[in-house]
């Protein structure tokens, strides 16, 4: 028998109760309770997963069935999916509304079909007529490319049935609904009821699903950070709007790793892919010879990417000085703040701080501290870091440089763009390569000061 229960849901983070409440007790936003009608058949979505599951087994009685990745004809997106398209598993693609996602996902369903698999794209969003015009645009052309312009996920199952589909695509999460429950579409009950049907298509018809979500302003994906856990892989497309480059990252991935990152240019027909980002970077650097430029070499999954790492320091007019940071945590700016002064001896509390990681990436790893330090260190002192340098290494509390992950990568990587000069860690082994590229090794933070100057300028 069918049951009909009524509940308060937040539509920020999912959280339930029974009477209505105007502050969310989880997630602390206020006014985004809204009450929800939910009627379930006696056997939900997700328990019918699991009644058609397996027998129970012993764990060294299982056998490892390979999983088959499917390429999707960008290596860019390949490398964030932990190298293709897992059969049968279901990801999440999220993004500020905009950003390409639509495009991504048609040019990719182009390459997938050209390949001779069988997609059904379910856009719910959009007419098949509007979705054809920008295929036309995107020069995407396939007979097994099936285009289904609906919003009732009913509808989207017994098509499902006839096409039978290899990758299903949905375009957007947010604007399909399922008639098992009532609450809108959009809704975070209906959201996560619409995944849970698609995680068990995915699942039971070992069909690829691709679920496109939309985020909200503050960053989460609307309604429902609950989403995330549900799903296999959930990867982000972030970018300005106002620039034409874009990032794809991986913040979950059962398959793969989740510190790749794609890089992607959007141009007048459609996305292209950035094979070598660093030289992208590079480009967008104007002004080598301001002081406070410094360039570092960040590791990002397999490969290594060279990006500008800027810095503002200037006398303050505030009470207290500021420190503001893009694109690098802030108490990490104040760590390495901390350290100059204490170290070096700057004297930073009259001053204001502003650093900037150029290129839309966000560095979260040590190995970017010394680039950080002297991009401060050098713009206080007014003085240039030669431009063809690249900096390594990580800062200790105590102005010694540390050794680094992936350091031989970050060399190879300053070589192959023509840098002159890269300043590292002091190390207690040689470097296993031979380089075409003059090293300095620094110990100290002062020595690095130092070493950075070209000798023209200081
Ligand atoms: P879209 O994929 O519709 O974004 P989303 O699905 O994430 O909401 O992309 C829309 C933007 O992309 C739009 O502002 C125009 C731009 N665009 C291009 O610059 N070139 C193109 O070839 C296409 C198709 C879109
Ligand atoms: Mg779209």
């Amino acid at each position: 028998m069918a049951k009909v229960k009524t509940k308060w849901v937040c539509q920020n983070c999912g959280y339930e109760t029974p009477k209505y409440i105007g502050k969310c007790p989880d997630c602390g936003s206020w006014g985004t309770l809204m009450e929800e009608t939910e009627v379930r058949s006696s056997v939900t979505s997700a328990q019918s997963v699991v009644l058609d599951n397996g027998p129970v087994s012993l764990i060294n009685e299982i056998e490892i069935t390979e999983s088959i990745k499917l390429p999707t004809g960008f290596e860019e997106l390949d490398r964030v999916l932990g190298g293709g398209l897992v059969q049968g598993s279901l990801v999440l693609l999220a993004g500020d509304p905009g950003i390409g996602k639509s495009t991504l996902i048609l040019q990719t369903a182009g390459n997938i079909c050209t390949s001779g698999k069988k997609l059904l794209y379910v856009c719910a969003e959009e007419s098949g007529s509007q979705v054809k015009l920008r295929a036309q645009r995107l020069n995407v052309n396939s007979d097994k490319l099936y285009v289904y312009s609906q919003t009732n996920l009913e509808a989207v199952i017994n098509q499902i049935d006839e096409i039978k589909p290899e990758i299903l695509v949905i375009d957007s999460i947010q604007s399909v609904y399922t008639s098992e429950i009532t609450s809108s579409s959009g809704s975070v009950s209906q959201i996560r009821e619409c995944t849970n049907i698609l995680m068990n298509i995915a699942k039971n018809k070992n069909i690829t699903v691709i679920v496109i979500g939309h985020v909200t302003k503050d960053g989460n994906i609307a309604g429902p950070k609950v989403l995330e856990h549900m799903v296999d892989t959930v990867i982000y497309f972030e970018g300005d709007k106002y620039k034409s480059q874009r990032l794809l990252r991986s913040i979950k991935n059962r398959f793969g790793s989740t510190n790749e990152i794609g890089v992607f240019n959007m141009a007048e027909n459609g996305l292209e892919e950035v094979t070598n980002p660093s030289e992208l970077f590079m480009k967008e650097r104007t002004d080598i010879s301001s002081p406070g430029s410094v360039i570092i070499a960040s590791s990002e999954g397999t490969r290594a990417l060279l990006v500008e790492v800027q810095a503002l320091v200037g006398a303050t007019s505030y009470p207290s000085p500021r420190r503001v940071s893009t694109g690098l945590e802030f108490n990490r700016l104040l760590q390495i703040i901390a350290v100059l002064e204490k170290r070096i001896g700057l004297n930073l509390s009259k001053h204001d701080v502003y650093v900037n990681v150029t290129g839309g990436i966000e560095i979260d790893e040590p190995a970017a501290d010394l680039g950080i330090a002297l991009a401060i260190a050098t713009c206080y002192r007014n003085v240039v870091v030669d431009p063809n340098c690249v900096i390594i290494g990580e800062v200790s509390l105590s102005g010694d440089i540390r050794n680094v992950s992936n350091l031989e990568k970050r060399i190879y990587e300053a070589q192959k763009l023509g840098f002159k000069k890269v300043i590292i860690p002091k190390l207690n082994k040689k470097l296993s390569d031979n380089y075409n590229i003059e090293i300095i090794q620094v110990s100290r933070l002062i020595d690095a000061i130092t070493a950075c100057v070209s000798k023209q300028k200081a």
